[in-house]
């Protein structure tokens, strides 16, 4: 019998690619997701690039209700948790909005969780949780601090999941910190697909690649970074859903809670991202150098020793590939899904 396993947020950017490997590992997945950021025609594409249709189940992971009754109907061995709102921005406008969907939203899966007995909880942490860090690589026992609502919601429920843990070491819970997820399937069937104005680089680079936005703020370049400007650990999102699958199978012979940061390891400036970016495309970039953005560090990057040793995982994609699969993700589909059904 193959293992079944939720996937809330399953509908969204992370979610999706990670639906396909989890099917082609053998696992059987149903996807719990409101739609609030993703767009229910995901579904026709995941189809198409994996013969199955995952099943939707449109719902809030803060509906009690719901969710009894969704474990009560499906065996799960486990679940993967990327539900969840993650601007930084916006949370620090409504930031109830990203309590309530981050941690009370969160609290009410675990419960329904421990009294269906699935145990097992893989969780979209961030490499956010290190804060305003001074220098990297970053390991996992760096300091943890919040800078915001939405870096402060992810922190609180990594303490909370170690809480649990602590209360009942029978639970298995994998913490996975991602850094910096960038690029799409290499089919181009499905991609990050941001509602408004990106506000992350890659996602703004394709858009004004593509002719939706006219020009990029790089937002400063007077960092102390070889070329002034950031640098950021970019991993390709198939990296990323591999790295979920390696977790799943950990728990075939280990227990308890891991925290483990995914990334590649390496630093890539912003000017470099659009060098990358525009020799992927073959498109000119046009940009222009700003102001700093408040809040961002000059260098963040992974130390990913710890995800190969527990998971035997490591990220195997460039930025050429990150870059390639963004482009042709975001060729393909020029407004996104938005014009779809
Ligand atoms: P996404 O917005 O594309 O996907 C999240 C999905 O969750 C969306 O489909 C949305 O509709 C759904 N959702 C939101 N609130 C919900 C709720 N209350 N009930 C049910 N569904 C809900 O985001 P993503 O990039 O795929 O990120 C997935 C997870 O990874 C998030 O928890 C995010 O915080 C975390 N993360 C993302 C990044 C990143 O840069 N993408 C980096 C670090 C961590
Ligand atoms: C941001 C979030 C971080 C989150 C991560 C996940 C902030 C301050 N941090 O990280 O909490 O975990 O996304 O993806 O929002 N840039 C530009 N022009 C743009 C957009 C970005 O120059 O239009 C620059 C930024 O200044 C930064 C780099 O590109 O140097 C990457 O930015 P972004 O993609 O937003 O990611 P982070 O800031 O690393």
């Amino acid at each position: 019998m193959k293992k079944k396993v939720l996937i809330t947020g399953g509908a969204g950017f992370i979610g999706s690619h990670t639906y396909i490997n989890l099917v082609s590992a053998g696992y059987t997945a149903v996807i719990l997701d409101n739609l609030s950021n993703s767009n229910p025609c995901i579904l026709d594409r995941l189809e198409s690039i994996t013969n199955t249709k995952p099943e939707l189940i449109i719902g809030n992971i803060n509906d009690a209700a719901l969710l009894e009754e969704t474990f009560s109907k499906h065996n799960f061995s486990a679940v993967i948790h990327f539900a969840g709102l993650k601007a930084v921005g916006e949370s620090v406008e409504k930031p109830l909005d990203y309590y309530n969907n981050n941690i009370s939203g969160t609290l009410c899966l675990l419960s329904a969780m421990q009294k269906a007995k699935v145990k097992t909880l893989i969780f979209s942490s961030s490499a956010t949780v290190y804060g305003n860090a001074e220098s990297s690589p970053l390991k996992e026992n760096h300091p943890r601090s919040a800078t915001s609502p939405y870096g402060r919601s992810k922190l609180i429920v990594e303490n909370i999941l170690e809480d649990l843990s602590f209360s009942d070491p029978t639970w298995n819970i994998a913490c996975l910190r991602y850094f910096n997820p960038v690029g799409a399937h290499p089919s181009g069937l499905i991609g990050e697909d941001p509602k408004g104005t990106p506000n992350n680089l890659m996602p703004y680079i394709a858009q004004v690649a593509v002719g939706r936005r006219s020009s990029l703020s790089v937002f400063g370049g007077d960092y102390n970074t070889p070329d002034g400007t950031c640098r950021r650990d970019y991993i390709h999102v198939v990296d990323l859903a591999e790295g979920h699958v390696a977790a799943l199978n950990y728990y075939n012979s280990n227990s308890g809670l891991i925290t483990v940061n995914l990334g590649t390891g390496s630093g890539v400036s912003v000017l470099q991202v659009i060098e990358k970016f525009e020799e992927a495309s073959g498109v000119k970039i046009n940009y222009s150098i700003t102001s700093r953005r408040s809040g961002d560090v000059a260098e963040c990057w992974a130390d990913p020793t710890l995800a190969k040793q527990r998971l035997g995982w490591v990220a195997r994609r460039s930025i050429e590939d990150m870059c390639k699969d963004t482009w042709n993700w975001q060729s393909k589909n020029p407004t996104g899904l938005s014009d779809q059904q």
